[in-house]
């Protein structure tokens, strides 16, 4: 789908339309009342958005029978290997040296084990990696280097990850925001400084726009995908997939990957490596994960949080809901700094009860969604928000990234 740039502004100025908080309905999901029970009648497998074309090959081996993080990886190997996703493996958006830096992490539910990779360049399937780590080494997580080395004596192939369109749009960033970058304060510090909004915000928007289709047309970016590298640019993504599952014995499995943060400083690892923030299994409970801003998620280990949550008898969406208002009290509820911060979270109970929650609920046409298969056939179902409207990307970089043109502080 081609996304134009009436559609980008008029998306990009979505965000801060209501910045109440909600109270919200209970997912779809998230219905299934009383205790605790025991395991669901059918398996029941979720996962981010973008796992959705593969939910169907993870869920035949929980029909099958077969092992829940072998179903986990089914789905979140199908993205890795796409070279059109820019959020995972291959292809996945380079950081700051354009070099792509993958992360991983798994938990394995009937042994209790769990393994995990950051950092990694040149092998594409890094959550398959973290699961090597997990079953060949009495270790749980391996970093950089050593964690590559130790993929290729154990098979992995060495890859080219950086496509020719990630590469182009890392060059779109570089050359737009050449004097930007992720060093200096970082919106949780006190010395943080909102970018400067002097100037007609609506006009300077626009002109940067229009700067950058023309750029983006020099280096080369195909027109269908030139609105869609602006907003990478402007808007760093953090995508990323989590996927759970259970089986109908109660076994439940869980696992994250990512290529992090766009543009991100060599070495940053976030939380989808760490193991309790970007997922979490314990099938005694059950099992959750994290797509967002890491640096926010690590901070509240949100998917230990949330498992932790329904330990204690929260159901999946409000023990989701639980981890994003830690998130809002780290920030003691500044709605202007809350603006940049985007947050989903997936949740799944050991009765197969799950639920979806996120941050900032989207653009209306683009709401955030999770991707459900329980027995009824695959589907999307929107995700819980706690705030209406769209983030704002995170963090803003000084002088570069300018707020939307309704935005106001
Ligand atoms: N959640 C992905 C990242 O922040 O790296």
């Amino acid at each position: 789908m081609k996304f134009t740039r009436r559609d980008f502004i008029a998306t990009t100025a979505v965000a801060g339309a209501s910045l109440a908080l909600d109270v919200p309905a209970p997912a779809q999901g998230d219905q299934k009342p009383g205790p605790v029970g025991g395991p669901p009648k059918a398996p029941v497998i979720i996962c981010a958005a973008n796992g959705y074309a593969y939910l169907d090959r993870g869920y035949a081996v929980l029909t099958n029978g077969g092992d829940t993080l072998d179903a986990v990886m089914q789905v979140i190997t199908g993205p890795e290997d796409d070279p059109n996703d820019d959020s995972v493996g291959l292809g996945g958006l380079p950081n700051e040296d354009c070099v792509v830096q993958l992360d991983a992490c798994c938990m394995h539910g009937p042994t209790r084990m769990a393994g995990a990779v950051a950092g990694v360049e040149g092998i594409k399937n890094v959550s398959l990696l973290a699961k090597t780590v997990m079953e060949h080494t009495g270790h749980v997580m391996l970093v950089g280097e050593g964690a590559q080395k130790f993929g290729f004596k154990m098979g992995f192939r060495r890859e080219n990850l950086l496509t020719e369109r990630s590469r182009k749009t890392w060059q779109l960033w570089r050359e737009t925001m050449s004097s930007d970058d992720w060093w200096g304060p970082g919106l949780a510090s006190p010395k943080f400084k909102f970018p400067d909004t002097a100037g007609n915000i609506s006009e300077l928007y626009e002109e940067r726009i229009r700067h950058m289709e023309k750029l983006a047309e020099r280096i080369g970016i195909a027109p269908e995908f030139r609105m869609a590298a602006i907003e990478r640019v402007l808007n760093p993504p953090t995508g990323t997939i989590h996927c759970s599952s259970i089986n109908a014995k109660g076994e439940m499995s869980g696992a994250t990957t990512t290529s992090g943060l766009a543009w991100k400083i060599p070495g940053r690892a976030g939380d989808s490596p760490i193991v309790g923030a970007g997922s979490y299994a314990d099938q005694d409970v059950g099992s959750a994960g994290a797509t967002g801003n890491g640096e926010e998620n690590i901070k509240v280990c949100g998917a230990h949080t949330i498992v932790e949550n329904m330990r204690h008898g929260m159901s999946p969406q409000e023990a989701g809901m639980d981890a994003l208002k830690r998130i809002v009290r780290n920030y003691n509820g500044d709605m202007q700094k809350l603006a940049y911060v985007d947050m989903s979270y997936y949740a799944l109970r050991k009765d197969g009860a799950y639920a979806g929650v996120c941050m900032w609920s989207g653009a209306a046409e683009k709401p955030r969604r999770l991707a459900v298969h329980d027995g009824n056939g695959k589907r999307y179902e929107n995700s819980v928000a706690l705030f209406q409207g769209k983030s704002l990307g995170w963090p803003p970089m000084p002088g570069g990234r300018r707020l939307a043109p309704e935005q106001k502080h």
